[in-house]
């Protein structure tokens, strides 16, 4: 397992960012005893030209999930499965066409306006490329003077204090210097550690984080996520981490839900997730993570991506599940629950 965790982090496993994980069931329930957002059935379409003319694509397709208070729940899959769609969806970036999403009690899935500008407050999102977020003619201090003011309210002396105080806990610091600086004078984990200030300006709830560390070379990854840790325990944040890798699923998700084709596929605590994947899409997947404990390759009948077509029918994986049947391509397999927090969607797993 350490080594699982070693090789696609550079980090120890011992080192592990202290996370709520336990192998005590008992103590996991009690730790995310109140939950934060309850998402069922969320649907999202766009319209595509296509040969037969204008049609629908489904990337996100009835995925029901919970985030306990100061949960991270980690969402994996490959390109495509439709992982930044959900998160747009729960920081309503988009509207979903269908399903509810429950955040601290209240569905925001069409909420606009002035209550839309109130949720921002709530859930905000970190993107993959830190660069492509932030604006090159602004310094640091300017990216952060809007969102702390519009939060606030404070500005001139108690501005720039809270500014100090919260570059200093995102770690940019000598901070009198690192405000003046422009992003380009940045290096790429410190400007994904101002994105995450600028987010953390409205002192939100919730953070989806779409692949922060994929695009930062692998000896700055475990900084920022023992960052948004600490930041987690600081301020009892909850996070839908989003990546296609499920080492560092394990490494900083309490759950993880593996995503295929826009449906789930299967959910469970990190630590049974990895020891005991039941789904054979992670099965697949942790044989293509170097040092996991499933080895393969596991048989594919093809490499065809998923259809994610409107009124698709079946498992999205049938065409390439080595345990595929006739079943697969025509019902749609249920979310069967294994335990009480293992679920897989699966007709023959
Ligand atoms: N605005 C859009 N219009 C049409 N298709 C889209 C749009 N946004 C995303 N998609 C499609 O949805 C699918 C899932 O995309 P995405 O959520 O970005 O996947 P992931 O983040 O897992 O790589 C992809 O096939 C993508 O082409
Ligand atoms: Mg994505």
């Amino acid at each position: 397992m350490s080594e699982f965790v070693e090789k696609s982090l550079g980090v120890s496993d011992s080192s592990s960012v202290g996370k709520n994980n336990t192998n005590d069931g008992d103590i996991y329930k009690a730790t995310f005893i109140s939950t934060l957002v309850n998402v069922s059935d969320l649907a999202v379409h766009f319209p595509v030209k296509t040969r037969e003319g204008r049609q629908f694509v489904r990337p996100v397709d009835e995925v029901s999930f919970t985030i306990g208070k100061g949960e991270v729940l980690a969402l994996v899959g490959e390109s495509g499965s439709g992982k930044t769609t959900i998160g747009r969806a729960l920081v309503r970036i988009l509207e979903p066409v269908s399903g509810c999403i429950e955040v601290v009690g209240r569905d925001v899935a069409h909420i606009r306006g002035s209550e839309l500008k109130g949720y921002r407050n709530i859930a905000q999102m970190i993107f993959q490329d830190p660069f492509g977020s932030l604006n090159p003619v602004k310094t640091v201090e300017r990216h952060l003077q809007f969102p702390l003011h519009k939060h606030t309210g404070t500005q001139g002396v108690a501005l720039s204090e809270r500014m100090n105080q919260l570059l200093d806990q995102v770690g940019l610091t000598p901070v009198a210097e690192m405000r003046q600086k422009y992003p380009h004078e940045l290096s790429g984990g410190q400007r994904q550690r101002l994105a995450i200030a600028r987010a953390l300006a409205v002192q939100p709830k919730l953070i989806v984080a779409d692949e922060p560390i994929s695009m930062l070379d692998v000896s700055i990854r475990a900084g920022i996520l023992k960052l948004m840790n600490q930041l987690r325990t600081e301020m009892g944040l909850s996070y839908l981490y989003i990546t296609h890798d499920l080492a560092s699923a394990r490494y900083f998700g309490d759950r993880i839900m593996v995503l295929y084709g826009g449906r789930m596929m299967e959910t469970a605590r990190s630590d049974e997730l990895i020891r005991h994947p039941m789904h054979p899409y992670t099965r697949l997947l942790l044989a293509a993570t170097p040092g996991s404990p499933v080895t393969g390759p596991l048989p594919e009948t093809s490499n065809q991506p998923p259809n994610l077509l409107e009124g698709r029918q079946g498992c999205p994986f049938a065409p390439r599940c080595p345990l595929v049947t006739q079943e697969c391509h025509t019902a749609q397999p249920e979310l069967r629950e294994l335990d009480a927090r293992h679920q897989v969607a699966c007709h023959h797993a």
